[in-house]
């Protein structure tokens, strides 16, 4: 069930990003991708490579813009479909360079505590790197490897970044063979292990939280802290990670989320600053949205978590996850771990009857507001027992999700949602304000 919603859902990340179209029949080159790391195309201009005919990519990245990179010899593809450029239309100085080979890794930095190298591409050639901005070469690169990154090898095969609450501090993984380098970015600090169990990583590359280890034309996901890979892998990277037609699943399984049909169940941001909409047995990240939007099984994430949810709201560092007449608490922290002794009735936890419609808490707050039918009732979470305390009419017969937030409250229905300054004025009012339709920008979605 799950390796088929992935297959299903993967097809849609292609809807990404500033995708170029493929103009022209591509063909492709002598070149077998497996075992042949090293196999250059660089000399020969005029060879058209296609990645539908399975290449092995020399390095992976994404911009700061939330373009992915793809790189092989002298070329490169940008997003997730369209043909392969010269890597000097867009980054001159790795073409210039050249005769040092190959891109061998590449990476985006995360690095907010430090404004100035946050969000740049570095690039590994051989001995040296290369530090872009804005497509531009920053000012004294290239220099050696471990004039900045001291501990880490020459000749690398791959790199990804991994930002503090994936990793323990904001991080980068370099691999070579089978040995990964974790390089701590703030104490410039490595630590080398071996990660046998997975393939040697050609490129690495990290997407929507999620870490993918490219050999051949394969990929398999695995886990930035552990290494540990679930699920059945290694997965052709033509059906996930490039628009390749028939043959390859996209003939039957590419659907787009159209905004117009999205219809939420749940929505909540925790006190990390994730945001999540959860439709069906799925969910999405919001925040992230800049490199992209992609539904994943909510058991992914919330592992105890079958079939789709009623209602999610987030109390402190604790999310509150209500499914059916069940009520789960996860403790979020880089993952989110259930509490012990959940899940529990709902009404045992907070005093109501499931199945409920949409929950929300505004910040600094203590009461849940809990939408039922036409009713909101708010039961007070810093009381014992918790019991309904208030309970109000709603101007809407039937809700999808609500959210607090900034803006105030948000009322899902279907494709659209509604704004009120507060609860109270929610319940109080009698006219019903303009409804904001469901948008690409906020939700990822299609227009
Ligand atoms: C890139 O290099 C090719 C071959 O060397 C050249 O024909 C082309 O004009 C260059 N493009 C740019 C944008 O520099
Ligand atoms: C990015 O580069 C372009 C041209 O190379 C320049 O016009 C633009 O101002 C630059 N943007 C930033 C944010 O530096
Ligand atoms: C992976 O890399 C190690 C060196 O770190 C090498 O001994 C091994 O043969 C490589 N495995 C494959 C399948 O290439």
């Amino acid at each position: 069930m799950k390796v088929l919603f992935l297959s299903l859902y993967v097809c849609l990340a292609i809807s990404l990003n500033h995708v170029a179209q493929a103009h022209h029949a591509v063909t492709m080159a002598a070149d077998e991708p497996e075992g042949h790391s090293h196999s250059k195309v660089g000399d020969q201009h005029d060879v058209k490579l296609d990645r539908c005919e399975g290449i092995e990519f020399d390095a992976i990245t994404p911009d700061e813009k939330g373009n992915t990179f793809f790189f092989k010899g002298d070329h490169l593809w940008k997003g997730f479909s369209g043909p392969a450029e010269l890597l000097n239309t867009t980054f001159q100085e790795l073409y210039d360079y050249h005769h040092l080979g190959h891109v061998d890794a590449a990476f985006r930095i995360h690095h907010q505590d430090d404004p100035k190298a946050h969000d740049h591409i570095f690039f590994f050639l051989d001995d040296k790197v290369f530090s872009y901005y804005n497509y531009t070469l920053e000012k004294g690169y290239p220099v050696k490897i471990q004039q900045e990154f001291p501990g880490v090898p020459s000749h690398l095969n791959a790199a990804v970044e991994c930002p503090n609450g994936e990793c323990i501090t904001d991080s980068v993984l370099f691999f070579k063979g089978n040995e990964v380098y974790n390089f701590d970015i703030k104490t410039k600090s490595v630590k080398k292990k071996v990660w046998s169990h997975l393939p040697n990583c050609t490129s690495a590359f990290r997407w929507l939280e999620h870490y993918y280890c490219f050999h051949g034309h394969h990929f398999t996901r695995f886990h930035p802290v552990s290494g540990e890979v679930t699920g059945t892998y290694p997965k052709d990277a033509r059906k996930y990670f490039m628009r390749c037609g028939e043959g390859f699943g996209h003939g039957a399984g590419f659907r787009k989320l159209r905004c117009s049909e999205t219809k939420l169940n749940a929505i909540t941001t925790d006190d990390k600053g994730r945001s999540y909409a959860f439709i069906d047995s799925n969910y999405m990240r919001l925040d992230t949205h800049r490199d992209g939007s992609h539904p994943f099984p909510i058991a992914r994430s919330w592992k105890e978590i079958a079939g789709g949810v009623d209602a999610v709201f987030s109390y402190g560092d604790n999310m509150y996850i209500i499914q059916g007449d069940q009520i789960y608490i996860y403790k979020s922290a880089a993952h989110y771990t259930l509490i012990e002794g959940y899940p529990k009735p709902l009404k045992e936890e907070l005093g109501i009857e499931g199945p409920v419609d949409a929950a929300f808490l505004c910040a600094n707050q203590h009461i849940v507001h809990i939408i039922q039918g036409q009713k909101m009732y708010d039961i007070d979470l810093a009381a014992t027992p918790r019991a309904v305390k208030q309970e109000r009419f709603i101007p809407f017969p039937e809700v999808d999700a609500g959210l607090c937030d900034a803006d105030g409250v948000k009322v899902f229905i279907g494709s659209e949602y509604y704004v009120y300054k507060s609860p109270m004025i929610l319940a109080l009012s009698k006219i019903r304000p303009q409804p904001h339709k469901i948008s690409p920008d906020k939700f990822g979605c299609e227009e």
